[in-house]
């Protein structure tokens, strides 16, 4: 396989690649968490799309966490050949209250 640089243009899909992430939860009784995460790698989906599925806990807060388990949304082709996910779901709720994470995962090589 031909080597890919981190921001080399690549037309077309790069298999077996994943997404970081770093944001912030929603304000939800007075905190926010800390969302780090990295994603699965591609799992096809309609018309040679791909999404990527993800797993894990926010950052302890006011002695809780909460846990989260989500699906991203299809490649959106950005600048130089790089391709992002949307991502917007709830986490478990934990200490009577539950946080919503959207936004956009980090570009990776690839336009689909
Ligand atoms: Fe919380
Ligand atoms: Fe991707």
């Amino acid at each position: 396989m031909k080597k890919v640089g981190k921001s080399d243009f690549v037309s077309g899909f790069v298999p077996h690649h994943n997404h970081g992430s770093v944001d912030y939860t929603s304000v939800e009784d007075g905190h926010v968490h800390q969302y780090l995460d990295v994603t699965s790698t591609p799992i096809p989906s309609q018309e040679g799309q791909h999404i990527h599925y993800t797993e894990g806990y926010v950052v302890l807060k006011d002695e809780h966490y909460h846990y989260y388990k989500a699906y991203s949304g299809p490649a959106i082709p950005v600048v130089n050949g790089m391709h992002v996910h949307y991502y917007d779901f709830y986490t478990s709720e934990d200490d009577a209250h539950r946080h919503r994470i959207k936004g956009a995962n980090q570009p990776v090589p690839g336009n689909k």
